[in-house]
């Protein structure tokens, strides 16, 4: 204690130089800081304004309902609206999404609605990888587009760690049917992907492969 007290007294301001020296290395780290925090501010709200145009993009409702357009920027503002998902977390790997967009001409269609077809798809795509899928290391989505004619186009997305068994492809279109545990899904998605295709005068299948991947093909014609 008394050494203490001794310290107290010769001590008990700091040398001027030292407190200079403080100040500075203090001034320099708020310096630093500010950056850091400026950048992270110009980050996020880059990130926000990304996501409301995406989500504007998505519901396009400051658009005619039924209009000619470009299906891939739709495809494009869906897997923006669900990066989230898609991004690799603590416990789990990144989903990669593959893209083989092929040259499609624009689609006169309600977009907005083909816009929630890709939601569903993608979304049960990445509940079987994250929750219920056979595990895989590097989880994939594949995207393909392609006017397989004049008369159509054709999209396709499929996914890896999902097998669906015959007798339930047969019923993963009907309203209600789902698989998922009581209070996670209502079966629905799929049912509405259906009837939205099919008001387009389209058609939606899918085909899965024994522990390899699951995948919708949705094909809907140019002029509709
Ligand atoms: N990619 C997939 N891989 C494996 N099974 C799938 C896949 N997509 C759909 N399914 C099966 O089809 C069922 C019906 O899908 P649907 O999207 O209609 O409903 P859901 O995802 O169960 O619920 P929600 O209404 O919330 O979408 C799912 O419960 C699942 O069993
Ligand atoms: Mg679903």
């Amino acid at each position: 204690m008394s050494l203490l007290a001794l310290y107290q007294e010769e001590f008990a301001q700091p040398n001027s130089k030292i407190q200079a020296k403080r100040e500075e290395i203090e001034v320099d780290f708020l310096c630093q800081d500010a950056i850091k925090i400026l950048q992270s501010i110009k980050t996020g709200s880059d990130r926000i304004s990304k996501i409301v145009l995406s989500l504007r993009n998505f519901s396009r409702l400051d658009e005619a309902p039924i209009k000619a357009v470009d299906l891939h920027s739709g495809i494009e503002s869906t897997l923006l609206i669900l990066q989230n998902r898609l991004q690799a977390g603590e416990h789990q790997p990144e989903i990669q999404v593959i893209k083989e967009y092929g040259n499609l001409p624009t689609i006169t269609c309600y977009p907005a609605q083909l816009n929630q077809v890709f939601l569903h798809i993608l979304n049960n795509a990445i509940d079987v990888i994250r929750e219920y899928g056979i595990n895989t290391k590097q989880p994939q989505i594949q995207i393909r587009t392609e006017a397989i004619d004049p008369q159509q186009i054709r999209i396709a997305i499929a996914n890896t760690g999902s097998f669906i068994p015959v007798h339930i492809q047969e019923r993963i279109f009907k309203p209600f049917f789902t698989t998922k545990p009581v209070g996670s899904g209502t079966g629905l998605g799929l049912f509405v992907s259906y009837s939205i295709i099919k008001k387009h005068g389209g058609n939606i299948t899918v085909n899965s492969l024994l522990c390899k991947e699951t995948e919708f093909t949705i094909l809907i014609p140019i002029t509709t």
